[in-house]
Formats: C-alpha cells, sequence, structure tokens
C-alpha cells in the first residue's frame, strides 16, 4: 500500500522508514525494508505496525547501504503475516521486489518458471516478479531492461520496486493502474507510493504515466515506456505541507476517498474472471454442491454497509431468483430468525470488526448456516470466522464515514449476485455477460460525476442554512436515498430523512413545507412504470412548496419541468445506478459539513469501527 525507493548518499534504512512513517497514514498490517549493502541484499520484514519492524532493526541492524526500498502492505490476497509480507526475494537473494496491485497471470508465470526450476518461497504474485526479473537478467545486464521485458508479461495492475545487488546504485520502478511518484534531490531521488513518502527531502516531483518504468540513480532520473522508448515527464513543484500531501492535496481523507472511488471499483473488479469463465471469489471454503443446496440468502450488516445490502437484494433476487432478506445485524439475532443449513448469511464490513455484525455471524453459524463475507479488511474478525469472502479493493478508508468503501461494496454484491446466478445455472447467460461489460464501465462514469462536482458544491452552498432535508427514491434509489440521508447526518449533522418515494403519501409528506429541499433518485428512462409514479412523487412536494433537486440519467427530461434543479447522471443499467447516483449525495454531504465548518473525517460522536454492540 506504501511505497519507498531510495538512492543517494544518506543511511537508506533511515529514509525508507521515513517515508514508511509518511505513509503510515494509508493503513497497513506489515511492513518491510530491503538494503543493497556491499554483501548484497539485506532486508527485514514484520507483520503489525512499523514499530515491530523497528524493534527488529534495532535488534539486528542491517547493514550500511545508500540505496534501499520499502513497503507497508493492506493484505488484499493473503494473510497479514511475516512471509506475504514485502519485500519478496528471488531464491538466490539477489533481486528485492516490493508490489502494490495484483498481477493476474501470476499463476501461468509460476507455472512456467517452476517448470524451469525456480523455486518458490511464498504464494505470492510479488515472488513470482522477483524469479521473472532474475531470469531476464540472465540475458541481459541491465536492470532496467529486465524489468521492461517482464512488465509487458504482466498482466493487471502493480506498481513495482525494484533493487538488485548486483546493481547497487539503482532502483527500478513500474506503473500500471497504479500510482508510483518520483522525487527529485540533489544528488539523491526518490520513489513513492505518493509524495508524502519524500516530502521531507524534496519537494521536486514527477508523477509516472501508465505503462512507464523508471530508473533512479544518485544523479538521474530516466522514464521511458515498457518498450524502452523514452518518454518526456513534467516535473512540478509540490507546494503542499505533510498533512495535506498525505492527502493528496485534498483537504480532507473524505474528499481524497471520494475521487478515489473510480480506482475502488476498478480494482474491487480486477482479475474477478477465471480462465473458466466464471467468477471468483477471494476465499471460498463451500463446495458447489453446498452452493446449490443455498435456499436463502439473509444480508446482515451496519449503517451505510446495510444500505450496501439493501442494493444486494435487489440485484440477488433478480439475478438468482434466491429469496433474499436484508437485515440490521443488531435486530438480527434477537428475533429468533428461521435458518439452517440451507441459508446463506452474506454480511457486508468495511472493517471486519464491527462488533454487531461479528455478533450476528456467530449466531448464525451455530444455527449451521453458512457465512459469506464482503470485507474491505484483509485478515479481520470477519473473514475468518466465514466460509467465504469476497474483498472489496478499496484500500484504506481513513474517513469515518464511508464513502469509496460503500461503492466498492455494491459492486462487490453484483459479483456475488453473478456468481450465484452461474453457480446455479441461472439461464441468464446474456445478461450476466452484458452486466459485466457494464461494470467495467463504470468507473468511467463515476469519474464524470466527480468531474461535475462543481455544480454539487454550489448546490450545498445555496442550502447550507436548511434546516431539514428529504431524500426520496424508488427500487435501487431507495437505499441511495437512505444514503444520502445517513452522510448528511453523519457529516453535516444536519436533520435528514430518506424514504422509499411510495411512502410519501403514507406520512412523511405531512413534513413538506415551503423552502424545504428534497432530493429525488430518478430510476433510468427504461423503467417506465418506476418513472410515471416518481414523477407524481416530485408533483406532489412541489405542489406543497419542497424545492426539488432532481437526479436523473442524461437525456430524460421528462422530470426537468418539476425541477428547481437538475443533476445529471451517465446512463447505466438500474440495478447499477446507486454507483452513479450515491456520488453526488456524497458529495453535497461533504460540502455542507465543510462549509458549516465541520471536520468531515472525523465526525462527532461517531467510531469507524464500532467494536461494542
Ligand atoms: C460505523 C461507521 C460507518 C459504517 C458502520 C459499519 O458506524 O461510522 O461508516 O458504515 O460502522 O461499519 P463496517 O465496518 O461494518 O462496514
Amino acid at each position: 500500500c506504501g511505497i519507498v525507493g531510495y538512492v543517494g548518499t544518506r543511511p537508506a534504512v533511515d529514509v525508507v522508514m521515513g517515508g514508511l512513517r509518511r505513509l503510515e497514514y494509508r493503513g497497513y498490517d506489515s511492513g518491510g525494508v530491503a538494503l543493497v549493502t556491499a554483501e548484497g541484499i539485506a532486508s527485514a520484514k514484520r507483520a503489525g505496525k512499523l514499530a515491530n519492524l523497528d524493534a527488529v532493526l534495532a535488534e539486528k541492524p542491517l547493514p550500511h547501504a545508500t540505496t534501499g526500498i520499502g513497503h507497508t502492505r493492506w493484505a488484499t490476497h493473503g494473510a497479514p503475516n511475516d512471509v506475504n509480507a514485502h519485500p519478496h526475494l528471488d531464491a538466490t537473494g539477489r533481486i528485492a521486489v516490493v508490489h502494490n496491485g495484483i498481477i493476474e497471470n501470476f499463476a501461468l508465470l509460476r507455472e512456467e518458471l517452476e517448470a524451469e526450476g525456480y523455486e518458490f518461497l511464498s504464494e505470492t504474485d510479488t515472488e513470482t516478479v522477483a524469479h521473472l526479473v532474475h531470469r531476464a537478467l540472465q540475458a541481459t545486464p541491465d536492470l532496467g531492461d529486465a524489468v521492461r521485458e517482464v512488465c509487458r508479461r504482466l498482466e493487471g495492475a502493480f506498481t513495482l520496486v525494484i533493487a538488485d545487488a548486483d546493481t547497487p546504485d539503482k532502483v527500478v520502478g513500474a506503473r500500471r493502474n497504479s500510482p508510483l511518484v518520483v522525487g527529485r534531490g540533489d544528488g539523491e531521488n526518490f520513489l513513492g507510493s505518493d509524495v508524502a513518502a519524500f516530502i521531507d527531502y524534496t519537494k521536486s516531483a514527477i508523477e509516472l504515466g501508465q505503462d512507464q518504468v523508471v530508473e533512479i540513480t544518485a544523479d538521474d532520473v530516466r522514464v521511458t515506456d515498457f518498450h524502452g522508448v523514452p518518454v518526456d515527464t513534467k516535473e512540478y513543484t509540490v507546494d503542499w505541507d505533510v498533512s495535506a500531501a498525505e492527502k493528496g492535496g485534498y483537504d480532507w481523507f473524505m474528499v481524497k476517498e471520494i475521487h478515489e472511488q473510480p480506482q475502488a471499483i476498478a480494482d474491487t473488479l480486477l482479475g474477478r474472471i477465471g480462465s473458466d469463465g466464471r467468477l471468483q471469489l477471494d476465499e471460498m471454503r463451500l463446495s458447489d454442491g453446498e452452493l446449490r443446496e443455498v435456499d436463502k440468502i439473509i444480508v446482515i450488516a451496519c449503517g451505510t454497509s446495510y444500505y450496501a445490502g439493501m442494493v444486494a437484494k435487489y440485484a440477488i433476487e433478480h439475478w438468482t431468483r434466491i429469496p433474499c432478506e436484508v437485515e440490521l445485524a443488531s435486530e438480527f439475532r434477537y428475533r429468533d430468525p428461521i435458518l439452517d443449513h440451507t441459508t446463506l448469511v452474506v454480511t457486508i464490513s468495511q472493517s471486519g470488526e464491527t462488533m454487531d455484525t461479528l455478533m450476528a455471524i456467530r449466531y448464525a453459524r451455530e444455527q449451521r448456516a453458512r457465512v459469506l463475507s464482503i470485507c474491505n479488511t484483509n485478515g479481520s474478525t470477519i473473514p475468518r470466522e466465514s466460509d467465504a469472502v469476497i474483498y472489496t479493493h478499496a484500500g484504506p478508508e481513513i474517513a469515518v464515514a464511508s464513502t469509496k468503501g460503500f461503492l466498492a461494496q455494491v459492486v462487490a454484491c453484483y459479483l456475488l449476485a453473478l456468481y450465484f446466478a452461474q453457480a446455479k445455472g441461472v439461464k441468464y447467460g446474456d445478461e450476466i455477460r452484458s452486466i459485466l461489460d457494464e461494470l467495467e464501465k463504470i468507473p468511467a462514469a463515476v469519474q464524470t460525476v466527480l468531474d461535475r462536482g462543481e455544480q454539487v458544491r454550489k448546490l450545498a452552498n445555496d442550502l447550507s442554512d436548511s434546516r431539514s432535508i428529504m431524500f426520496l427514491g424508488r427500487h435501487v434509489g431507495y437505499p441511495v436515498a437512505l444514503e444520502g440521508a445517513l452522510k448528511l447526518k453523519e457529516l453535516a449533522y444536519l436533520h435528514a430523512e430518506g424514504f422509499a418515494a411510495g411512502e410519501l403519501k403514507h406520512g412523511p409528506i405531512a413534513v413538506i413545507e415551503d423552502g424545504v429541499p428534497v432530493f429525488v433518485v430518478v430510476p433510468p428512462k427504461a423503467r417506465d412504470q418506476l418513472q410515471e409514479k416518481i414523477l407524481s412523487n416530485i408533483q406532489e412536494v412541489r405542489a406543497r412548496g419542497a424545492r426539488t433537486i432532481v437526479l436523473v440519467e442524461e437525456g430524460d427530461d421528462s422530470v426537468v419541468a418539476y425541477a428547481d434543479e437538475v443533476i445529471r447522471l451517465p446512463k447505466v443499467p438500474t440495478l447499477l445506478q446507486p454507483l452513479v447516483a450515491t456520488v453526488p449525495l456524497q458529495i453535497f454531504a461533504c460540502e455542507i459539513a465543510t462549509q458549516l465548518g465541520h471536520d468531515v473525517d472525523q465526525p462527532r460522536n461517531l467510531a469507524k469501527s464500532v467494536t461494542v454492540e
């Protein structure tokens, strides 16, 4: 998750450890460092906090070196332990690699290497890269050439930083779809997963582009594409202080995380389709037979994760035809629910530590139900106690209220539903294929919504003195309305309520009065029936003085006449609409809250992970 590289004149261990400490804010569960010393590569790594690694280094100091690389890992594949921590070395100990991302074709590459006699020490995709670089160096003496050759063979998303015992004055980095920044110093150069890694030493930086390799020595920075063609780079000056650097230049982690959502979605989708065309889960300890037995699904979660669960219900029932209930974890085990070994309990938890959710799965397992968890934190308690796991690869979420975690959960819920549809042999082949294609387009669609954020921020400015705000939706727009209201409560401390638009007439409409803002999520045009109904809902609140803010897909003008403000959403299939419709509501809540002077990263009274019942 955090990457550092250094070549210069200072003790590399200090620069690398200092850089890793600056990257701690990103969250991690293990750390490691490798130095190129006169006796070859020397490395140390440890699970847990950097203090554990410090202790190892204090007890057994590494030999002096002025070239080094380091890594803090946030486990996505494989448990967070000492063995899986980076750096990974090849079997001869010549090459050290640190890596973020997933090498999708690593199993194939590993087979190829094993056939040639390469021995593997771990199960990681990263180790494969170490061996590949070692092999390439048999044919070329140049580390940069070797890395480029290897990169051309790799599929997936990755940032790699590589040190070679036989090239002591150089570190090579590479990136595809995953960030890497170069820091230019005077007689020293740096690599970092973001500028925070080297901000104590230099403010001069170069952002590496897609599919590029960088070679740094103490005096030189050379950037090429994967074929060795030199690339023009643009150096810029980082004018952030350290705390802004941690936030990627944004004022708040929350704003940064909202902007990371296209990446979070893309990463959660990455590598999900196996060579057999079937979806892959991260951990599956249930047999196909056990899966086919499942005749009921109960989704359990808390807070924002619960709303992801509500979206899941629509997808699961539609695609799998398996009855699905959604329940708040805190209610579940106290109501004597009906479940047995044919029930699949699906838990959704960003942290994997929420006590209500954990207690609910323990109860479910006592009743012999199977448990599958959707979680963002590898090695946390909930996935450890589950029969199967899908990890959301949103990366660490620092802000207390969930944003990118939520969108990644919704994506994982779709994957789960599609997985079940395949496992049950439901005949929706074409629809599944087309939904997967549509999902691939979602990161770009979310980016479009983010690019139009200014309109929403202006609106937040206009509405910042509202006393109460209402959100309405139908179908999957209903959980979006609930999430929009929750964000506003969490961040802005404003009274906000979300309702199923059809319920309006059964009560909520009574609170509408002049000027009350009402957000309405309009289902895509394809859903004519739903559209007609929601159109009347908008007219009903407007007739009573509400100020209507309508979220509607591009090209659909049916509601424009009744809207005081129209927020355009990219065209996506109905079931996927929450992925685009939630984003303006997050921006809105965050903006109102900052205008009111609140700390949006740590709202009052709230905790990121609630470990009490
Ligand atoms: C807390 C957080 C929420 C989160 C909820 C569930 O209340 O403040 O943002 O949605 O817990 O957390 P989980 O980690 O289980 O998803």
